[in-house]
Protein backbone atom coordinates (compact mmCIF):
# COMPACT_ATOMS: atom_id res chain seq x y z
CA UNK A 1 0.00 0.00 0.00
CA UNK A 2 1.20 3.45 -0.96
CA UNK A 3 -1.22 5.95 0.90
CA UNK A 4 -0.93 9.37 2.78
CA UNK A 5 -3.29 10.51 5.82
CA UNK A 6 -4.42 13.91 7.17
CA UNK A 7 -5.60 12.67 11.07
CA UNK A 8 -8.20 15.56 12.27
CA UNK A 9 -6.73 16.00 15.98
CA UNK A 10 -7.35 19.71 16.12
CA UNK A 11 -11.13 19.69 18.02
CA UNK A 12 -11.47 21.17 21.65
CA UNK A 13 -13.69 18.15 22.38
CA UNK A 14 -16.37 20.25 24.13
CA UNK A 15 -18.74 17.25 24.25
CA UNK A 16 -16.01 15.16 25.94
CA UNK A 17 -15.81 18.10 28.62
CA UNK A 18 -12.54 16.96 29.60
CA UNK A 19 -9.26 19.39 30.45
CA UNK A 20 -7.63 19.97 27.22
CA UNK A 21 -8.62 18.49 23.48
CA UNK A 22 -9.64 15.40 23.22
CA UNK A 23 -6.78 14.05 21.07
CA UNK A 24 -4.68 14.09 24.26
CA UNK A 25 -7.62 12.48 26.61
CA UNK A 26 -6.90 8.72 27.38
CA UNK A 27 -7.95 5.60 26.71
CA UNK A 28 -6.82 2.79 28.61
CA UNK A 29 -3.11 4.24 29.00
CA UNK A 30 -2.29 5.78 26.13
CA UNK A 31 -3.86 9.28 24.66
CA UNK A 32 -6.60 8.77 21.49
CA UNK A 33 -3.76 10.63 19.23
CA UNK A 34 -1.50 8.22 19.93
CA UNK A 35 -3.61 5.08 19.21
CA UNK A 36 -4.80 7.06 15.96
CA UNK A 37 -1.58 7.60 14.39
CA UNK A 38 0.03 4.19 15.88
CA UNK A 39 -3.57 2.53 14.00
CA UNK A 40 -2.89 4.28 10.52
CA UNK A 41 1.04 3.30 10.95
CA UNK A 42 0.40 -0.55 11.60
CA UNK A 43 -2.02 -0.07 8.60
CA UNK A 44 0.25 0.73 6.35
CA UNK A 45 -0.28 4.31 5.58
CA UNK A 46 3.38 5.56 4.54
CA UNK A 47 3.39 9.27 6.12
CA UNK A 48 0.70 11.71 8.43
CA UNK A 49 0.35 15.18 8.59
CA UNK A 50 -1.86 15.71 12.02
CA UNK A 51 -3.71 18.80 12.82
CA UNK A 52 -3.31 20.31 16.29
CA UNK A 53 -4.89 23.23 18.04
CA UNK A 54 -2.78 26.39 17.84
CA UNK A 55 -2.30 26.50 21.59
CA UNK A 56 -1.49 23.19 21.73
CA UNK A 57 1.28 22.29 19.50
CA UNK A 58 3.98 21.81 21.55
CA UNK A 59 2.36 19.08 23.69
CA UNK A 60 1.13 17.37 20.14
CA UNK A 61 4.65 17.19 19.34
CA UNK A 62 5.63 15.54 22.61
CA UNK A 63 2.97 12.67 22.10
CA UNK A 64 4.45 12.83 18.05
CA UNK A 65 7.82 13.86 17.95
CA UNK A 66 8.38 14.16 14.01
CA UNK A 67 7.42 9.99 13.40
CA UNK A 68 5.28 7.82 14.63
CA UNK A 69 6.55 6.50 18.10
CA UNK A 70 6.94 3.10 17.55
CA UNK A 71 7.85 3.68 13.52
CA UNK A 72 10.42 6.11 12.72
CA UNK A 73 10.05 5.42 9.21
CA UNK A 74 6.52 6.74 9.61
CA UNK A 75 6.97 10.81 9.11
CA UNK A 76 4.63 13.44 11.13
CA UNK A 77 4.08 16.64 10.02
CA UNK A 78 2.51 18.91 12.60
CA UNK A 79 0.13 21.36 10.98
CA UNK A 80 -2.85 24.09 13.15
CA UNK A 81 -6.07 23.32 12.74
CA UNK A 82 -8.79 26.14 11.74
CA UNK A 83 -11.58 26.99 13.10
CA UNK A 84 -13.66 23.64 12.15
CA UNK A 85 -13.17 20.37 11.05
CA UNK A 86 -13.24 21.31 7.46
CA UNK A 87 -10.66 24.09 7.62
CA UNK A 88 -8.16 21.67 9.47
CA UNK A 89 -8.59 19.46 6.69
CA UNK A 90 -7.70 21.97 4.08
CA UNK A 91 -5.05 23.36 6.30
CA UNK A 92 -3.66 19.75 5.93
CA UNK A 93 -3.93 19.45 3.07
CA UNK A 94 -1.41 21.69 2.32
CA UNK A 95 1.21 19.98 4.48
CA UNK A 96 0.50 16.79 2.38
CA UNK A 97 3.69 17.30 -0.19
CA UNK A 98 5.83 17.70 2.50
CA UNK A 99 5.06 14.72 4.74
CA UNK A 100 4.96 12.54 1.03
CA UNK A 101 8.80 13.86 0.37
CA UNK A 102 9.20 13.00 4.38
CA UNK A 103 8.09 9.59 3.60
CA UNK A 104 9.91 9.15 0.15
CA UNK A 105 6.71 8.52 -1.47
CA UNK A 106 6.09 9.93 -5.20
CA UNK A 107 2.81 12.02 -4.89
CA UNK A 108 0.61 11.77 -7.95
CA UNK A 109 -2.42 12.61 -8.65
CA UNK A 110 -4.34 9.01 -8.49
CA UNK A 111 -2.25 8.72 -4.57
CA UNK A 112 -5.07 7.58 -1.89
CA UNK A 113 -4.96 10.72 0.53
CA UNK A 114 -7.00 8.95 3.80
CA UNK A 115 -8.68 11.92 5.43
CA UNK A 116 -9.14 10.31 9.46
CA UNK A 117 -10.45 11.55 12.68
CA UNK A 118 -8.18 11.00 15.86
CA UNK A 119 -11.64 10.63 17.59
CA UNK A 120 -12.26 7.48 16.00
CA UNK A 121 -8.57 5.63 17.30
CA UNK A 122 -9.75 2.44 17.32
CA UNK A 123 -10.39 1.96 13.49
CA UNK A 124 -8.92 -1.53 12.91
CA UNK A 125 -6.54 -1.75 10.22
CA UNK A 126 -8.80 -3.78 8.00
CA UNK A 127 -10.82 -0.95 7.26
CA UNK A 128 -7.85 1.49 6.27
CA UNK A 129 -6.81 -1.44 4.08
CA UNK A 130 -10.13 -1.68 2.64
CA UNK A 131 -10.31 2.10 2.05
CA UNK A 132 -7.22 2.19 0.28
CA UNK A 133 -7.68 -1.10 -2.14
CA UNK A 134 -10.73 0.52 -3.28
CA UNK A 135 -9.44 3.80 -4.17
CA UNK A 136 -6.05 1.69 -5.57
CA UNK A 137 -8.88 -0.41 -7.17
CA UNK A 138 -10.40 3.05 -9.47
CA UNK A 139 -13.00 4.72 -7.06
CA UNK A 140 -12.44 8.39 -6.69
CA UNK A 141 -13.97 8.46 -3.05
CA UNK A 142 -14.57 6.09 -0.53
CA UNK A 143 -16.27 6.08 2.73
CA UNK A 144 -16.45 3.15 5.16
CA UNK A 145 -19.49 2.87 6.80
CA UNK A 146 -22.35 0.64 8.55
CA UNK A 147 -25.88 -0.31 8.36
CA UNK A 148 -28.10 1.66 11.00
CA UNK A 149 -29.98 0.15 13.91
CA UNK A 150 -32.15 2.72 14.32
CA UNK A 151 -35.02 4.55 12.26
CA UNK A 152 -34.46 7.52 10.97
CA UNK A 153 -36.65 10.38 10.23
CA UNK A 154 -36.30 13.36 8.43
CA UNK A 155 -37.89 16.72 10.24
CA UNK A 156 -39.12 20.24 9.94
CA UNK A 157 -39.91 22.46 12.47
CA UNK A 158 -43.33 23.02 13.36
CA UNK A 159 -43.41 26.00 14.66
CA UNK A 160 -45.20 24.72 17.62
CA UNK A 161 -44.11 24.39 21.32
CA UNK A 162 -43.71 21.25 23.66
CA UNK A 163 -46.05 21.96 26.72
CA UNK A 164 -42.75 21.48 28.82
CA UNK A 165 -40.64 23.84 26.28
CA UNK A 166 -38.70 22.49 23.90
CA UNK A 167 -39.81 22.73 20.02
CA UNK A 168 -42.10 19.84 18.02
CA UNK A 169 -40.56 18.84 15.04
CA UNK A 170 -42.67 17.42 11.74
CA UNK A 171 -41.94 14.27 10.41
CA UNK A 172 -41.59 14.75 6.94
CA UNK A 173 -39.85 11.15 5.75
CA UNK A 174 -38.96 7.95 6.90
CA UNK A 175 -35.68 6.73 4.98
CA UNK A 176 -35.83 3.29 4.30
CA UNK A 177 -33.06 1.68 6.97
CA UNK A 178 -31.96 -0.66 4.18
CA UNK A 179 -30.66 2.49 1.89
CA UNK A 180 -28.94 4.03 5.02
CA UNK A 181 -25.28 3.70 6.10
CA UNK A 182 -23.69 5.76 9.12
CA UNK A 183 -20.30 6.70 7.80
CA UNK A 184 -16.84 6.91 9.21
CA UNK A 185 -13.19 7.76 8.81
CA UNK A 186 -11.02 6.66 7.00
CA UNK A 187 -12.28 8.10 3.84
CA UNK A 188 -10.21 7.84 1.27
CA UNK A 189 -9.66 10.01 -2.25
CA UNK A 190 -7.67 10.62 -5.12
CA UNK A 191 -5.39 13.17 -3.87
CA UNK A 192 -5.98 15.54 -7.14
CA UNK A 193 -10.16 15.21 -6.44
CA UNK A 194 -9.31 15.02 -2.57
CA UNK A 195 -7.98 18.73 -3.05
CA UNK A 196 -10.35 20.32 -5.63
CA UNK A 197 -13.02 19.04 -3.81
CA UNK A 198 -11.67 21.49 -0.84
CA UNK A 199 -10.69 24.04 -2.80
CA UNK A 200 -14.26 24.32 -4.69
CA UNK A 201 -16.28 23.94 -0.93
CA UNK A 202 -13.88 26.33 1.45
CA UNK A 203 -15.62 29.15 1.58
CA UNK A 204 -17.91 26.89 3.89
CA UNK A 205 -14.85 26.14 6.33
CA UNK A 206 -15.35 29.75 7.54
CA UNK A 207 -17.80 28.20 10.27
CA UNK A 208 -18.96 25.08 12.00
CA UNK A 209 -22.25 25.35 11.44
CA UNK A 210 -21.76 25.39 7.39
CA UNK A 211 -18.58 23.21 7.29
CA UNK A 212 -19.19 19.98 5.89
CA UNK A 213 -18.69 17.53 8.46
CA UNK A 214 -17.11 14.75 6.20
CA UNK A 215 -14.83 15.07 3.16
CA UNK A 216 -16.70 12.93 1.04
CA UNK A 217 -19.53 15.58 1.38
CA UNK A 218 -17.31 17.70 -0.77
CA UNK A 219 -16.18 15.25 -3.24
CA UNK A 220 -20.66 15.09 -3.87
CA UNK A 221 -20.35 18.30 -3.92
CA UNK A 222 -18.53 18.13 -7.64
CA UNK A 223 -20.46 15.85 -9.32
CA UNK A 224 -18.09 12.93 -9.22
CA UNK A 225 -18.84 9.46 -7.30
CA UNK A 226 -18.20 8.25 -3.36
CA UNK A 227 -17.93 4.64 -3.09
CA UNK A 228 -18.71 3.49 0.12
CA UNK A 229 -16.86 0.10 1.69
CA UNK A 230 -18.04 -2.19 5.01
CA UNK A 231 -17.09 0.10 8.44
CA UNK A 232 -16.67 -1.45 11.61
CA UNK A 233 -18.81 -0.87 14.61
CA UNK A 234 -15.06 -0.45 16.33
CA UNK A 235 -14.70 2.46 14.58
CA UNK A 236 -16.76 4.59 16.81
CA UNK A 237 -16.15 8.11 17.15
CA UNK A 238 -15.29 9.23 20.77
CA UNK A 239 -17.29 12.21 21.55
CA UNK A 240 -18.98 11.80 24.98
CA UNK A 241 -17.74 10.58 28.00
CA UNK A 242 -20.04 7.04 27.26
CA UNK A 243 -18.04 6.33 24.41
CA UNK A 244 -14.64 6.76 26.09
CA UNK A 245 -16.25 4.08 28.87
CA UNK A 246 -16.78 2.04 25.65
CA UNK A 247 -13.38 2.34 23.98
CA UNK A 248 -12.26 0.87 27.07
CA UNK A 249 -14.42 -1.81 27.01
CA UNK A 250 -13.47 -2.37 23.89
CA UNK A 251 -10.29 -3.21 24.41
CA UNK A 252 -10.08 -5.46 26.87
CA UNK A 253 -9.16 -5.70 30.65
CA UNK A 254 -5.20 -5.63 29.42
CA UNK A 255 -5.26 -3.68 26.38
CA UNK A 256 -0.89 -3.63 25.56
N1 LIG B 1 -11.42 18.57 14.36
C1 LIG B 1 -10.39 19.35 13.81
N2 LIG B 1 -10.54 20.70 13.75
C2 LIG B 1 -11.67 21.30 14.18
C3 LIG B 1 -12.72 20.52 14.73
C4 LIG B 1 -12.56 19.14 14.79
O1 LIG B 1 -9.35 18.81 13.40
N3 LIG B 1 -11.76 22.63 14.12
C5 LIG B 1 -11.23 17.10 14.46
C6 LIG B 1 -11.37 16.60 15.89
O2 LIG B 1 -10.14 16.73 16.59
C7 LIG B 1 -11.83 15.17 15.71
C8 LIG B 1 -12.57 15.18 14.35
O3 LIG B 1 -12.24 16.43 13.74
O4 LIG B 1 -10.77 14.22 15.64
C9 LIG B 1 -14.06 15.02 14.53
O5 LIG B 1 -14.57 16.11 15.29
P1 LIG B 1 -15.39 15.98 16.65
O6 LIG B 1 -15.63 14.56 16.99
O7 LIG B 1 -16.52 16.94 16.56
O8 LIG B 1 -14.31 16.48 17.73
P2 LIG B 1 -14.27 17.85 18.52
O9 LIG B 1 -14.62 18.98 17.60
O10 LIG B 1 -12.96 17.91 19.22
O11 LIG B 1 -15.41 17.62 19.62
P3 LIG B 1 -16.61 18.62 20.00
O12 LIG B 1 -17.38 18.86 18.72
O13 LIG B 1 -17.36 17.89 21.04
O14 LIG B 1 -15.96 19.89 20.51
MG1 LIG C 1 -16.63 19.06 16.70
Amino acid sequence: MTALAVLTAAGSGVRLGCDGPKALAVVAGRTVLDRAAEGLAAAGVSALVVTAPESELERFRSVLPGHVPSRPEVPVVLVAGGASRQASVAAGLEAVPEAAELAGVELGEDTPVLVHDAARCLTPPEVVGRVVAAVEAGSVAVVPGIPVTDTLKEVERAGTSAPEGGSVLRVVGTPSRSRLRAVQTPQGFRWAVLLRAHEHGRALALQESTAATDDAALVEALGLPVDLVEGDRRSLKITTRSDLLLAEMLLGPDPD
